[in-house]
């Protein structure tokens, strides 16, 4: 028995959301199984070593300036009570400036891959249509 939708299913329990109208509008076009099943595996390998990675380079960072950290701590303890919610997000401005100054140095996605399909001008350079290539923008 699902915690959403009252039938088994063995889908995480984002899709069972979705499946049973927990997180979909009931006008929304549906998706359909192979559908559903390329998202979950989309959000689970664009989504997960990303975070992570940010969050333990964020937390590396931090475990070396003592100051900032200090400083989170008060932002934390003024802007939160008991449980962070969605709601104090965007007071916590500290915590917004340590993650993007963490991304800064180390982004985790550091390599983007391009293919050209269609001949294109870039200022004095101009781009073939070809197999793919990647570039560090760091
Ligand atoms: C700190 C965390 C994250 C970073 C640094 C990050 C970084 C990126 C970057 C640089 C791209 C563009 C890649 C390219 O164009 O070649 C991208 C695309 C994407 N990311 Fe993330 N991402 C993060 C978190 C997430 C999460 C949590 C999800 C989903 C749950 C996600 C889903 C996606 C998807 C679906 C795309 C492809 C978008 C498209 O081209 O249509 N990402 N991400």
């Amino acid at each position: 028995m699902s915690r959403f939708g009252g039938t088994r299913c063995s889908r995480p329990s984002i899709v069972i959301g979705t499946r049973s109208g927990v997180v979909r509008a009931d006008d929304a076009p549906r998706m359909s199984e192979d559908e559903l099943t390329d998202q979950i595996v989309t959000f689970y390998t664009a989504g997960m070593a990303t975070s992570s990675a940010t969050l333990a380079w964020a937390l590396h960072l931090l475990a070396r300036h003592p100051d900032i950290r200090r400083r989170l701590h008060e932002e934390v303890d003024t802007v939160v009570d008991d449980t962070a919610s969605l709601e104090d997000l965007p007071a916590l401005l500290l915590i917004g400036r340590i993650v993007t100054e963490s991304l800064r140095p180390y982004p985790p996605v550091w390599i983007l891959t391009r293919a050209t399909s269609v001949g294109t001008a870039l200022g004095a350079l101009g781009s073939r249509p070809g197999p793919p290539s990647s570039t560090a923008p760091a």
